[in-house]
């Protein structure tokens, strides 16, 4: 495999400024209430833990872990859930934090899961929404940045478990011959 090559898409500071706004819509939809933030292993791992503190009303927060798996950059579809939440759901607000919605499979199948469980509202955030590569109909409620499609790697997301600890986002060019993706 050749080495990818990645180009710097989002600074950090542009990433922060769309991680505050969200926290500020969230903060002013559920003025006077408190929210359970559950944050989707691993790949939203940076965003949520920034997320959480730009979130002004009380908060609970909880994980869990999904795996979809598929060769190198294109999602399966396939989702299966690897660690559940421990708090329970009923009569809570329930707030879905991911990194990326790209099929939507993932979201849909989480949104489904906890749905059934009766929370008193059920939201979902994320920070990228790749619009062009929806296979599930699925829209998230808070939105930090749009991407029309691409493979993007650093705060949170990977490339074959490579890239989440880098401080930017960036586009990863040129990969060839790419093996299996692992876990979100
Ligand atoms: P889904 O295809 O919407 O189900 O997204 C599943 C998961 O694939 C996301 O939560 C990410 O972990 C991963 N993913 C999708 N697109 C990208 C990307 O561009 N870079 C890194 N990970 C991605
Ligand atoms: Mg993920």
């Amino acid at each position: 495999m050749s080495e990818p090559i990645l180009k710097t898409l989002y600074s950090e500071s542009y990433i922060a400024a769309q991680v505050r706004r969200l926290g500020e819509e969230i903060s002013r939809d559920f003025h006077g209430e408190e929210v359970l933030l559950v944050g989707v292993l691993k790949g939203a791992f940076l965003f949520f833990a920034d997320l959480v503190r730009e979130v002004t009303v009380p908060t609970l927060i909880d994980f869990v872990r999904v795996a979809s798996y598929g060769h190198g950059t294109e999602s399966s579809g396939m989702v299966e859930l690897r660690q559940d939440l421990e708090f329970s759901v009923q009569g809570r607000n329930l707030i879905l934090v991911d990194d990326i919605l790209d099929s939507g499979c993932s979201l849909r199948f989480l949104y489904h899961h906890l749905h059934n469980r009766n929370p008193r509202t059920l939201k979902t955030c994320v920070l990228l929404d790749k619009k062009s590569t929806r296979k599930e109909a699925f829209e998230a409620d808070y939105v930090g940045i749009t991407l029309d499609s691409g493979f993007v790697v650093g705060y949170g997301l990977d490339y074959q478990e490579r890239y989440r600890t880098l401080k930017e986002i960036y586009l990863l060019q040129e990969v060839r011959d790419l093996p299996e993706k692992g876990l979100a």
